[in-house]
């Protein structure tokens, strides 16, 4: 799902998208973007907004996020100074490197080879929190979590995409959560509550992380995890730490774009717009043979992208420095010399990295009244993750080692899988643009094609957002987004028409002067929120 802002560049324009004056949040669902609003106007900070908005996400889009999984921040505080925060999963001590030889090849496998307890990490979502909230928060801790538990107790009708994952769950322990009093599973529209998580989360915000760490709930969930034949440990849990980092970042036209380093996706992101920048366009092709070229040479450049991300991995754990070359302008001009203009060329010529598809993740972004921003990405993985429930917490599981598949021959203790995931902040002399996405392989083709559409061709966030996304799946095939109208899409599935659809969204929001817009991906039936 994609959601962006957009403001217009001269103030004299009057521009119908610059709908926020003050602060705004770009979520998922318009309850969570309220709820960070909320939380912006009770005097929170931008990471306090996100934080709550994070917590909502979890129980209004439980198969994208939640706190059995990991989260990346990228913060600019009000002085314009960057920092990342990863909390990304680990790996557990006693999952050894033969966890790879369960890896499917990459051309006969379903989703249910992912739906194992044994692609458990270590969940880092609550440290992230912690140390987001140390070092930028300003509300109390536990009034953060208070409406979402007030929501997960009250509950709330099922919105449209988590009704949509529920009849795909299958026997999975996840169906415990969606069933009515005579044994069939709830569907969208019906009343669904989250009362153990409710309890969970209640213990966390009165006891605090530690909890979750070294306590009654990591007693809990570890039990829970190794009863479904999962590997995670009590000395796992307590020895999981966050990381604070500095961000990367590259020159885009007026604009520093800052992003997380390996091993999440942001060099991948800075790789392909460094490809494209170096077209200079400075407006949308208009002629059938400008569009033709252009998205030539968009997929050419996903096409080396793609064959890159082997080179993304864990710092910690890998001598290899090639990730940093990724972002410089030197490396993007040799490789743009080897587009051609008129083919494309044998999956080889790109230095092919195999990969397996994955969907999930859900993206935050934030923009504060004192000019602090927030772009903040978290998931599960999968479409509710591993689809292990811990009974006694109500914690969903991540299934992120997955992500190691074809990208290692080795995992070690305490390493941080690859992720596409790109949350970013673009900033020029008098203007502030918040940026992520969310759906794997997609968060990379999306964010780029929306910063594309509005900084290069004029396009506002909302129309740079909702232009039709590309991607190069897996196998180098290209992935072209339906153009049918969603209402179109939703009746005919209603009708029960199989729909590939894409799972990529964008939140937005940009401060250009007194001017904040905000978008959310309609996608994902998206509401942004601000004041
Ligand atoms: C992929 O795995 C399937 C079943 O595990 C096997 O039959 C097939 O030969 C494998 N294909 C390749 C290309 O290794
Ligand atoms: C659910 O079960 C059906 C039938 O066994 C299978 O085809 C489908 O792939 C499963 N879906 C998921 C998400 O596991
Ligand atoms: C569903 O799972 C339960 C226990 O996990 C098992 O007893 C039952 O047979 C399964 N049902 C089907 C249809 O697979
Ligand atoms: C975990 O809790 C125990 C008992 O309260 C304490 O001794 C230990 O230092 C804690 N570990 C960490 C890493 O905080
Ligand atoms: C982890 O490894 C230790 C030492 O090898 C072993 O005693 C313990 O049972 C293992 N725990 C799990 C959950 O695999
Ligand atoms: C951008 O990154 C370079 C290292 O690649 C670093 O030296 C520089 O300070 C960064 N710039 C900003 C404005 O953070
Ligand atoms: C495309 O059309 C727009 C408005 O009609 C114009 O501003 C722009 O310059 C054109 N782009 C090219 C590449 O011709
Ligand atoms: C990872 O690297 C950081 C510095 O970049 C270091 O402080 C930390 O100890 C390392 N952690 C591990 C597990 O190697
Ligand atoms: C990567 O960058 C380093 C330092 O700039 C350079 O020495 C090296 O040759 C580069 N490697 C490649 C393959 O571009
Ligand atoms: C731990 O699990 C027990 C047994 O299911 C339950 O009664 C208790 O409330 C749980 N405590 C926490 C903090 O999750
Ligand atoms: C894994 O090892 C094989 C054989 O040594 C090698 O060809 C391949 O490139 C390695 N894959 C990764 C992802 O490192």
């Amino acid at each position: 799902f994609i959601i962006y802002g957009v403001c217009f560049f001269t103030p004299s324009r009057k521009d119908p998208d610059c709908t926020f004056s003050k602060a705004a949040v770009a979520t998922d669902s318009g309850k969570c973007s309220e709820i960070g609003r909320d939380i912006l106007q009770k005097g929170g900070s931008a990471v306090d907004a996100a934080i709550a908005a994070l917590l909502c996400t979890s129980i209004i889009n439980p198969q994208s996020a939640g706190i059995g999984g990991g989260v990346i921040f990228t913060v600019m505080d009000s002085s314009g100074k960057v920092k990342i925060i990863t909390s990304r999963e680990t790996v557990p001590k006693n999952v050894t490197s033969d966890l790879l030889k369960l890896c499917p090849n990459t051309t006969e496998w379903t989703v249910e080879w992912k739906q194992d307890s044994r692609w458990i990490g270590v969940p880092g979502e609550i440290r992230g929190y912690e140390a987001a909230h140390r070092l930028y928060g300003k509300l109390p801790w536990a009034d953060l979590f208070q409406p979402t538990i007030k929501l997960a107790r009250e509950g709330f009708p099922i919105p449209y995409y988590q009704g949509h994952y529920i009849p795909r769950i299958n026997n999975t322990s996840i169906r415990k959560l969606y069933l009515d009093k005579n044994g069939n599973l709830l569907k969208t529209g019906d009343i669904v509550k989250f009362e153990k998580l409710a309890d969970t989360l209640e213990t966390i915000a009165n006891e605090g992380p530690d909890v979750f760490y070294n306590g009654t709930i990591a007693k809990n969930l570890t039990s829970d995890i190794q009863k479904a034949g999962g590997k995670l440990t009590l000395e796992d849990l307590e020895l999981y730490e966050a990381k604070v980092t500095d961000a990367w970042n590259i020159s885009l036209g007026e604009y520093r774009m800052y992003f997380p380093p390996p091993p999440l996706g942001g060099a991948i992101l800075s790789f392909i717009l460094n490809i494209m920048k170096g077209y200079k366009m400075n407006s949308e092709p208009n002629a059938t043979d400008e569009k033709i070229l252009f998205y030539h040479r968009y997929i050419e450049a996903l096409k080396f992208a793609n064959g890159l991300k082997k080179y993304i991995r864990d710092p910690n754990f890998s001598s290899d420095k090639m990730a940093k070359n990724l972002t410089e302008d030197s490396f993007a001009d040799n490789i743009r010399s080897l587009i051609s203009s008129d083919k494309t060329h044998d999956p080889q010529y790109y230095g092919d990295t195999p990969c397996l598809d994955s969907i999930g993740t859900t993206h935050v972004s934030v923009l504060a009244e004192d000019g602090s921003a927030v772009s903040v990405t978290s998931t599960i993985n999968d479409e509710f993750g591993s689809k292990v429930l811990s009974p006694s917490t109500g914690i969903i599981l991540n299934n992120q080692l997955f992500d190691f598949c074809n990208r290692a021959n080795r995992t070690s203790h305490g390493e941080r899988p690859p992720s596409n995931m790109a949350p970013s902040v673009l900033k020029s002399q008098s203007k502030t643009l918040v940026i992520g996405g969310s759906g794997a392989e997609m968060i990379p083709p999306a964010v780029a094609s929306a910063l594309m559409n509005h900084l290069w061709f004029g396009k506002s966030l909302k129309e740079a957002i909702d232009t039709p996304v590309l991607f190069v799946n897996c196998q180098s095939e290209v992935k072209l987004e339906s153009k049918l109208e969603k209402d179109i899409v939703d009746g005919l599935e209603a009708k029960g028409h199989k729909i590939t659809q894409f799972y990529n969204t964008v939140n937005a929001v940009e401060k250009a002067g007194s001017c904040i817009s905000a978008w959310s991906d309609k996608r994902k039936k998206g509401e942004p929120a601000g004041y």
